[in-house]
C-alpha cells in the first residue's frame, strides 16, 4: 500500500488499542499493546497500518520514512482539564501559601480565583491569546496534542463568551485539538457575594443557553459582507458544561441545577468534585451520567466505587496537590482496583497548578499514587481521550484514528515515568505532519 508517512524501528511502539468501544478500567489499564521493533503508516493524516517494522517495510511504500530506533513511539497526549486561557499570574499568593496562608482562606478573603477573575475581565481579546499562546506551545513541545480547555475567569456573560473567543483563536491558529468546556460556575463573582443563587439563575437562564446554542443562533444570520458576523459565525458552542462543586464555591444542590439545565441543552457533563471537601459532587456525577469528575482527593470509599462501576472516566489531577504543596492525593489505586477508568490531566491553571506538562504529570503520578508507568500511560492518552468524548478519534494508534504520534527520545516508555522535570518528547505529529520538535 501506498502511504504518506512511515515511522518505523522504534525500540518500543505502544498502540495503547482499546479492546472494545470505552476507556481502559482495572486491569486493562496495564495493557500499552507495546509491538517492540514497532512501525506505524499514516495516510491521509491517519493511522493506515500498524506492527511489526518487518511486516510495514514489505508491504507499505511511503512518501518519507523516519527511523526511530532506540526510541519510543506512542499516541499524543491528551490532557482532558486546562484552565489555559487566563490574564495576569498569582506568584504572590504562591508565596503567601508558603509562608502559612490556605488556598481556601485566600479565596474567601476575594483573592485565588477572583483575582485572576479581575485580571481577565481588564484584559482584551488579543491579550488574554497573547498570554495562554506560549502554554499552548508549551503543551505541544510536551506532546500534548488534544486538549480540554475551560473558561471560567470571567463569570459574566460577555467575559466568559471572550473566553470562549480566546480559546476558539488559538484553536484556529495552533495544531493542537481544543475542547471548548464552559465553567461559568468557577467561583462566586464578589458582585454576586452573599447572592449565590442569583448568580445560578444568570447560568442557567442565560449564559448557558448562550453558549450551548451559539453555532445556531449564528448560523441562522448569516451575513458574509459584514466582516464582524463572519468573525463570531467561528465562535464555537461549548462542548461540555463544568462546575466546581465545593467549600467555598457551588453547593451539591447549585451545580445540579447548573450540571442538568447543560444536559437538557445537549452540553456533556464535568465537575471538579471533592479536591477540598467532600460534598456529594462524586455521587452526582455518576447521578447525571456525567462524562468525567475530576480531583477525586477526599471522595469518600463508597462513591468512589459507585464512579469506578460508572461510564463517568475519573480524572486525577496530582499537580494541584503538588502544586499546593499538600500530600494528600487522589486514591487512584483503589479506584483502578475496583474497575474504574482513571485519566490524568494537567489542571494547568494559575492558583494551584501551573503545569503544561503531561509527562511531569506522568512521573508523579507513579510516585504520588502509585500507578505503574503503563498504567499512567494509558490514563494520559486513550482514557483521557474518552474523557473529553473523543475516544474514537484519538489518543491510541489504530487503524482509523488521527495520527496525533510522538517520538520519544528514550528507549522504554518507563523512562517517562523514571525521569522528570525535562522533556523526553523529540518530535510530535499531528494528523501525520511534524508540528514540534526535529527529526
Ligand atoms: O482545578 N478548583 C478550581 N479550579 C482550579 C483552580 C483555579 C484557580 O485557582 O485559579 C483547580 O484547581
Ligand atoms: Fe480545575
Amino acid at each position: 500500500m501506498e502511504a504518506d508517512l512511515l515511522i518505523h524501528s522504534a525500540a518500543q511502539l505502544l498502540t495503547v488499542a482499546a479492546q472494545g468501544r470505552g476507556p481502559k478500567r482495572g486491569a486493562a489499564m496495564s495493557d500499552l499493546g507495546l509491538i517492540p521493533d514497532g512501525a506505524v503508516a499514516v495516510r491521509g493524516g491517519r493511522i493506515a497500518r500498524v506492527g511489526p517494522t518487518a511486516a510495514l517495510r514489505a508491504t507499505v511504500r511511503a512518501a518519507r520514512e523516519v527511523d526511530a530506533s532506540g526510541k519510543v513511539v506512542m499516541p499524543g497526549f491528551v490532557d482532558p482539564h486546562t484552565h489555559l486561557v487566563w490574564a495576569g499570574d498569582r506568584a504572590d499568593e504562591f508565596e503567601r501559601r508558603l509562608a502559612g496562608a490556605t488556598y481556601q482562606e485566600i479565596m474567601a478573603a476575594g483573592g485565588g480565583i477572583m483575582s485572576t477573575v479581575r485580571a481577565t475581565r481588564a484584559a482584551s481579546l488579543a491579550e488574554i491569546v497573547a498570554q495562554s499562546r506560549p502554554r499552548l506551545e508549551a503543551m505541544l513541545a510536551h506532546g500534548t496534542t488534544t486538549a480540554e480547555v475551560k473558561t471560567g475567569y470571567g463569570l459574566t456573560l460577555e467575559d466568559e463568551l471572550k473566553l470562549l473567543d480566546a480559546i476558539t483563536f488559538l484553536a484556529e491558529e495552533h495544531a493542537v485539538t481544543l475542547v471548548p468546556t464552559f465553567l461559568g460556575a468557577h467561583a462566586i463573582p464578589s458582585e454576586y457575594l452573599g447572592r449565590a443563587d442569583a448568580y445560578v439563575d444568570l447560568i442557567v437562564e442565560e449564559m448557558l443557553p448562550t453558549v450551548a446554542h451559539l453555532n445556531y443562533r449564528l448560523a441562522l444570520v448569516p451575513d458574509e459582507d459584514d466582516v464582524e458576523e463572519e468573525t463570531v459565525n467561528y465562535r464555537p458552542a461549548a462542548r461540555f458544561c463544568d462546575v466546581f462543586c465545593d467549600e467555598g464555591a457551588f453547593t451539591v444542590e447549585q451545580a445540579r441545577r447548573i450540571l442538568t439545565a447543560a444536559k437538557r441543552l445537549g452540553l456533556g457533563l464535568k465537575i471538579h468534585a471533592d479536591e477540598f471537601a467532600p460534598l456529594g459532587a462524586t455521587r452526582l456525577a455518576v447521578t447525571l451520567r456525567a462524562t468525567s469528575a475530576d480531583h477525586l482527593v477526599c471522595t469518600p470509599p463508597d462513591q468512589l466505587q459507585a464512579l469506578a462501576r460508572s461510564t463517568t472516566v475519573g480524572v486525577a489531577l496530582p499537580g494541584t496537590p503538588f502544586g499546593l504543596g499538600q500530600g494528600k492525593y487522589m486514591p487512584a489505586r483503589e479506584f483502578i482496583a475496583a474497575g474504574g477508568a482513571l485519566a490524568l490531566a494537567t489542571d494547568l491553571n494559575p492558583g494551584t497548578c501551573w503545569c503544561e506538562s503531561m509527562p511531569f504529570i506522568i512521573a508523579l503520578a507513579c510516585r504520588a499514587m502509585r500507578l505503574t508507568p503503563a498504567e499512567a500511560i494509558v490514563a494520559a492518552t486513550l482514557n483521557a481521550a474518552h474523557a473529553v468524548g473523543l475516544g474514537q478519534k484519538v489518543g491510541s494508534l489504530e487503524r482509523g484514528k488521527e495520527a496525533d504520534i510522538l517520538i520519544l527520545d528514550v528507549p522504554d516508555h518507563r523512562h517517562l515515568a523514571y525521569r522528570f522535570g525535562g522533556n523526553p518528547v523529540q518530535a510530535v505529529f499531528k494528523r501525520g505532519d511534524l508540528v514540534a520538535g526535529s527529526l
